[in-house]
């Protein structure tokens, strides 16, 4: 059966969105494939960026026709004047996020009945300041009948999925959590990153798929057990240096304002086992490197290259052979991919349960990455 074609907007023409060369994020480019859907609209201020991503997609002789009717906007009250079926916000999150006027973007199209797909980090605001903006955008939500979903991709990773999987067929209690996120900075420098007011820092904006992913496996945290240590580049002895920075990345931010170098944080869930987490920007060019490892009672599970076209799952069991060796499930994988295709599923039947990660639960990971934030910071005075 034939279905009506949705009409899109989408705020942002940035890389989340339509790509970039080194980075494996592109939701135009999945959107294509799933089909059924027209584009509207690109709001970006730069409209040189929004004219070239244009031209790109109008050029192709399989997906050009998505966009024969699509507008170059320079701002989204004009996308939203448009009245399209759903706005995809992927604008940096000092942008969004807020209850300020012309800030206030995911209240007004939720309010106008447009469904949204929002990117991570929710805000750059403190939680305090954030969550009553936060429960207006939910209730908008559920009176007008909207699906939402936030872009915490690795919920639909089949590796993670997987995992989930093991750990319930165990039965047992997750006994440790334990994420690492190298970022790799001398090369693709993103500006606004550097700045924490527009992005909101490392653990904010970037380690918060690791939250959220701590979270989604191993449930809530104990927020009064948190600890965090920063490494600053304005520390005494100067091991928060960073000498291989491209783009005038930090020229205009003082050192004291700079982002940390490292984040070492640790906690304890609720249901009694042991999170930590480190993030640095230390590793050369681009390639991050991020792993994470599950413990229960005589169960391994470590994710191995998470971003990548294949992932694997390495698994130390009791079960199945030798508990000495590791067993390695290589997952093809497109999460970006499935997360959008559940998306489009769900705003066509209306069905917000078939999201995996709602505005409100992601308002916790985000009360999560703030806490990190925090402790750390305040070590600092
Ligand atoms: N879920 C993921 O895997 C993932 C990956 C990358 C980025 N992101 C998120 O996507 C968002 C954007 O990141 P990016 O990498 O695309 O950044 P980017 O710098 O590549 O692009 C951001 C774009 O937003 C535009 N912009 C700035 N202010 C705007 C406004 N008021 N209205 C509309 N557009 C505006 C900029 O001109 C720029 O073109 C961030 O929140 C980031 O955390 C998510």
């Amino acid at each position: 059966m034939n279905q009506a074609k949705l009409k899109i907007g989408f705020i942002g023409a940035g890389a989340i969105h339509f790509g970039r060369p080194e980075v494996p994020w592109d939701h135009a480019s999945r959107l294509e494939k799933i089909g059924g859907l027209e584009v509207i609209g690109i709001v970006d201020p730069d409209t040189r960026r929004s004219d070239e991503v244009l031209k790109d997609r109008l050029a192709s002789p399989d997906y050009g026709h998505m966009y024969t009717n699509c507008r170059l906007l320079a701002n989204y009250e004009e996308l939203l004047a448009m009245n399209p079926d759903v706005v995809f916000i992927g604008s940096p999150p000092g942008y969004r996020g807020s209850p300020l006027g012309g800030k206030n973007i995911e209240l007004e199209f939720t309010r106008a009945g447009i469904h949204a797909f929002v990117e991570k980090p929710l805000s750059v605001l403190p939680p305090e300041e954030f969550s009553t903006y936060a429960c207006a955008v939910t209730e908008a939500c559920r009176v007008n009948n909207i699906v939402l979903s936030v872009g915490y991709k690795f919920r639909y990773h089949a590796a993670i999925l997987k995992m989930k999987e093991l750990i319930a067929q165990h039965g047992g209690k997750v006994m440790a959590f334990n994420a690492r996120y190298y970022f790799a900075y001398t090369e693709g420098i993103n500006k606004y990153w550097f700045n924490s007011d527009i992005s909101g820092g490392p653990i904010v904006e970037q380690a918060t798929h690791f939250c959220d992913l701590a979270r989604y496996i191993c449930g809530e945290v104990d927020m009064s057990t948190l600890d965090t240590l920063l490494l600053n580049d304005s520390d005494e002895g100067e091991a928060g240096k960073l000498n291989h920075l491209s783009n005038q990345a930090e020229e205009d931010i003082p050192s004291c304002k700079r982002i940390p170098r490292v984040t070492l944080s640790h906690w304890r869930f609720q249901d009694g086992g042991l999170g930590t987490l480190m993030h640095s920007l230390t590793l050369p060019g681009s390639r991050y490197h991020v792993t994470f490892d599950v413990q229960l009672d005589g169960l391994q599970l470590s994710l191995i290259d998470p971003y990548g076209s294949s992932s694997i799952l390495r698994v130390r069991s009791l079960e199945g052979g030798n508990p000495n060796q590791d067993q390695d499930l290589v997952f093809e994988n497109d999460m970006y991919l499935r997360e959008l295709d559940t998306f489009i599923i769900a705003v066509r039947q209306k069905k917000q349960s078939l999201i995996k990660s709602s505005y409100e639960d992601a308002m916790k990971t985000y009360e999560f990455t703030w806490a990190i934030r925090r402790q750390g910071e305040a070590k600092m005075k």
